[in-house]
């Protein structure tokens, strides 16, 4: 476990993009897991710097998301769908059918979860998987007393996370109740884990991170017995 503190949003966007940088210099056709929320923008800023400046060539990825919205057309603005377009999928060479969302209007959404976790299986896995982390511990959509064993999942929103969301719908009752999320197992099956936090609303969940009690009240806690995680955090103060 590596904890790498840094002093700015900037700064941490561009460790974690050398993290990923890397890993694909090393395996071009690497499959990667990528994740939505503020957090990761400036992440997905590097990543199209890196790509236009020639380090490195998304041809030959694949991607999986980690959650999306259930019931929200997949071209809505508001859906996980057209946030990575419009961050990372437009502006690099990955093609269209080598990246993966949870589909969130799937007729059948539980088919759709079991469907998911295989086909991230049939592509070897994820080799490296980007996360945040949300003020109550959750990492993707697993709320608190998530069990650790979950896979690929159907969730109700919290009040809390719907309030914190809330910001990317015109109004709170736009945002869906419930969600399509890779469970808590699904992730840590990944190769390696990058977890990015900054700012002052982070730094309650990282201390509780640091303490180092793992609970299924506390999501993210589990990821302290992954072999391969680092956490990339600060904050203005
Ligand atoms: C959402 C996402 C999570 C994300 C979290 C924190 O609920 N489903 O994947 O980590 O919010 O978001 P932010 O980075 O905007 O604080």
């Amino acid at each position: 476990m590596k904890w790498m503190k840094v002093s700015s949003y900037e700064e941490m966007s561009k460790v974690a993009c050398s993290i990923f940088v890397k890993q694909l210099q090393y395996k071009p056709n690497s499959v990667l897991g990528f994740a939505t929320g503020g957090s990761p923008v400036g992440f997905y800023k590097e990543m199209v710097k890196s790509y236009q400046e020639g380090e490195i060539s998304l041809d030959q990825v694949r991607s999986f998301n980690l959650d999306e919205y259930i019931g929200i057309p997949f071209n809505s603005p508001a859906s996980y769908y057209s946030y990575m377009v419009e961050n990372l999928f437009r502006h690099v060479n990955i093609p269209k059918e080598s990246y993966h969302l949870p589909d969130g209007n799937a007729i059948d959404l539980k088919e759709e979860c079991l469907r998911y976790d295989k086909s991230i299986e049939e592509a070897g896995g994820i080799d490296i998987q980007l996360l945040g982390i949300g003020v109550n511990g959750h990492i993707a959509f697993n709320e608190p007393g998530t069990s650790f064993e979950s896979l690929t999942n159907i969730v109700n929103l919290t009040e809390s996370t719907r309030i914190e969301n809330a910001r990317y719908f015109e109004s709170l009752e736009d945002v869906p109740t419930q969600a399509i999320t890779m469970g808590i197992q699904s992730i840590m099956n990944a190769k390696e884990i990058v977890l990015i936090a900054f700012g002052d609303k982070k730094v309650n969940s990282i201390k509780q991170l640091r303490g180092g009690k793992i609970t299924e009240d506390f999501p993210a806690s589990q990821l302290l017995k992954h072999p391969n995680l680092t956490v990339i955090y600060g904050s203005e103060g």
